[in-house]
Order: C-alpha cells, then sequence, then structure tokens
C-alpha cells in the first residue's frame, strides 16, 4: 500500500504543471488564525481571518496559551469560511500550504496539525512555508510582475531585517535589529504612553498631532550607514525614561511630541539603511514587509527616499500587511514549484528567520 507522501506525488506533479492550480493557505503563528485561496500563486480569490487581538488586548500583549486555545476554537470555521467565500471546496484545492516557523510554538502546532490532517484526509501535497518569508511573499500579491532579486526591509512584530532576496527560495541576512524589533519597540512604547496593544496603528495615530522634532532621540548607531544593523532598545528605553521622569516630577509630557519623535526616529533608521543597502548591492528595488509596513509614514518615507535615489519602492497593500495567510498560500506556490513539498512528519519551530 503507498503511503501519503508516494500516493500524492501525482497531485504535487499537477499543482506544477497547471498554471491555474488553487493553493489554501493557513496561518497560526501568532494571535490570528486565517486561511485563503489563490490561484496560480497570486491571484487572491479569498481570504478569511480571525483576529485575538481583543482577547489578548486585556493582558497588554500576546499570552501564548490563550493564543493556542483560540486557534483550536477557530481554525475550522476559518479555513471553511476561506474556501466557502472561494466558491471552492476542498477536492478543489491543489496543494496546502501552512506556516510552520517562526512563531509561537503551541500556535504553530494549532496550524500545523490542522494542515496536516486536512492533507492526509483529501490526498493534498503539503508544503511548510517560514513566516517571514510570508511577509515577503505579501509584496508578489501586490505587484504582480515583480520577482526577485531586490532588496526588502522586513519590519515585524517579532523580527527586523534587510534582506537580499536572491530567489523565491534563496535569502541573504543583511542586517537586522540588536535588539528589539520595530513592532516590538512600538508596542513598548505604545505602553509607555499609555496606548492599548498593539501599539504600532495606536502610536502612528497619537504621532500624526505631534511634533517629530521635538526631543531628538536618534543615535549614532543608527546613523551610521556603513552598518546595516541598528538598534531600537536605546531610543525606547529613552521614550519610557522620559515618561517615568516626568511623572515622578509631576509633569504632563507631550504624548504626542513623544510619539512623533519615536516614530521619525525608527523610519529615519529603517529608510537610510536599506536603502543603503540595496545601493551598495545593486538592486534596482526595494521592497518592505512585515507588519510595521502598515506605518504611513514609514511607507511614505521610503517611497521619497528611492524616487530620489532611484530605486523601485514595492510595499504590500494594506491588507496584506499584518498577518493574514494569502501571503503563506503565496510562498508556498513558489516552494512546490521549486519542487519542495513537506512530508506528515512536518514539526513547527518557534526559531528565527536567518540568524547569523
Ligand atoms: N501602523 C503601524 N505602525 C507601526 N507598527 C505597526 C502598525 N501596524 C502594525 N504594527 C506593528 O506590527 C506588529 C505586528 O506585525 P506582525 O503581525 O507581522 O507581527 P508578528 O506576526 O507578531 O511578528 P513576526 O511577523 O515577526 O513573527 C506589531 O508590533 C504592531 O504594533
Ligand atoms: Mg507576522
Amino acid at each position: 500500500m503507498m503511503n501519503y507522501f508516494e500516493r500524492t506525488q501525482k497531485a504535487f506533479e499537477h499543482y506544477k504543471a497547471t498554471p491555474d492550480a488553487l493553493i489554501l493557505g493557513i496561518e497560526s503563528s501568532c494571535d490570528e488564525t486565517a486561511a485563503a485561496v489563490l490561484r496560480g500563486g497570486r491571484e487572491v480569490f479569498s481570504m478569511a481571518v480571525h483576529t485575538q487581538i481583543p482577547i489578548h488586548r486585556l493582558y497588554g500583549g500576546v499570552v501564548p496559551e490563550i493564543a493556542s486555545r483560540s486557534h483550536t476554537e477557530r481554525i475550522t470555521a476559518v479555513v471553511e469560511e476561506a474556501l466557502e467565500k472561494a466558491g471552492v471546496g476542498l477536492p478543489d484545492i491543489g496543494a496546502i500550504a501552512v506556516t510552520c516557523a517562526p512563531g509561537l510554538i503551541g500556535a504553530l502546532l494549532v496550524g500545523v496539525s490542522f494542515a496536516k490532517g486536512l492533507a492526509l484526509a483529501a490526498d493534498k501535497p503539503l508544503i511548510g512555508v517560514n513566516h517571514i518569508e510570508g511577509h515577503i511573499a505579501a509584496n508578489y500579491l501586490t505587484y504582480p510582475d515583480l520577482e526577485p532579486p531586490f532588496m526588502c526591509l522586513v519590519a515585524s512584530g517579532g523580527h527586523s531585517h534587510i534582506v537580499l532576496v536572491k530567489d523565491y527560495d534563496e535569502f541573504e541576512l543583511i542586517g537586522r535589529t540588536r535588539d528589539d524589533a520595530a513592532g516590538e519597540a512600538f508596542d513598548k512604547v505604545a505602553r509607555a504612553l499609555g496606548l492599548p496593544y498593539p501599539g504600532g496603528p495606536e502610536v502612528e495615530k497619537l504621532a500624526e498631532s505631534g511634533n517629530a522634532r521635538a526631543y531628538p532621540l536618534h543615535t549614532p548607531f543608527n546613523s551610521d550607514l556603513s552598518v546595516y544593523d541598528f538598534s531600537f532598545s536605546g531610543i525606547k528605553t529613552a521614550v519610557v525614561n522620559l515618561m517615568h521622569n516626568a511623572q515622578q516630577k509631576g509633569d504632563e509630557p507631550n504624548r504626542a511630541d513623544i510619539a512623533a519623535s519615536f516614530q521619525h526616529s525608527v523610519v529615519e533608521t529603517l529608510t537610510m539603511k536599506s536603502v543603503q543597502a540595496a545601493l551598495d548591492r545593486g538592486m534596482g528595488t526595494l521592497a518592505l514587509a512585515g507588519g510595521v509596513s502598515a506605518n504611513k509614514a514609514l511607507r511614505e518615507r521610503l517611497q521619497r527616499e528611492c524616487d530620489k535615489r532611484g530605486l523601485r519602492f514595492c510595499r504590500p497593500d494594506m491588507r496584506f500587511c499584518t498577518d493574514n495567510a494569502a501571503m503563506i498560500a503565496c510562498q508556498g506556490h513558489y516552494r512546490l514549484l521549486k519542487d519542495q513539498r513537506s512530508d506528515l512528519d512536518l514539526n513547527p519551530s518557534a526559531e528565527s528567520f536567518l540568524s547569523r
């Protein structure tokens, strides 16, 4: 009797040879349970997302045990919703892609186990996808003509990397944060300013009415363009200290000015270092990815700098910026076309993306 892997070999070959094949993506690495159906790897037929933000907001951040349990409760309904919105059933799906790293291990286990169950029950080929590669692939969904190589700035809740995307499945780490990720710094600064989780959009909103030059929060390390790495923990701590000192003196600091100054510093650092990296490596395109790519100040600043320096700038549509399954399905599609697939021993990993 043939085992799962042998049984699905034909379906795998068929997927690779069929330009308009459908792929189902599943994402459960953190606090969003998501599913999506794509045709031909780039055309989004449907997306379904259940966000846990209101649950975790009560605790000021993501509680891993609660996240896993919520994924378990919701995943069936979310996958059914994605299939229904696409007007297809499981038999119509050509392959299944699922996030297998990095992320919260209990949360990842839910998505991976569910995807394996579906793949086994329906005899579909399966591919485990790296979540950060998925964030990068969000750009393929937005720009039908975009192809590697290009430089990519990944700024998310857990990662801040400058990555050279050499091919759909080949990446080189050019620079990274030495401490906090950009999104993490936004979340921590938001907490210091008394704003709810997740902090990025809240800080952005508050910053709109603030003066970005009120507090000089720049560091020499972040201004040094000969180093591609950056550091956000210093400026985050500076904001926390500003708030503490003011409270001790009974002062009411201008929170909008602090938010604007912090955002300005992060945006300048990310923009100048990633543009420099793209130019130094001879890339004509700089892309942006990860949850922080939803930040309008960052999008606008990168666009301006890229225009000035003769680079094409790409950033995901807003709906593909934070965690979603369309980006996972897209990256899974390209891994499958590179002749890669997973077996039923696929085991998730909390490990970070591209360490050095
Ligand atoms: N408009 C915004 N401005 C700044 N930051 C934002 C904005 N919107 C979202 N973020 C930040 O993006 C992060 C969420 O992004 P994402 O969902 O990609 O992270 P994650 O999946 O938790 O982490 P990772 O992708 O590294 O595993 C949060 O830190 C959030 O504060
Ligand atoms: Mg993410």
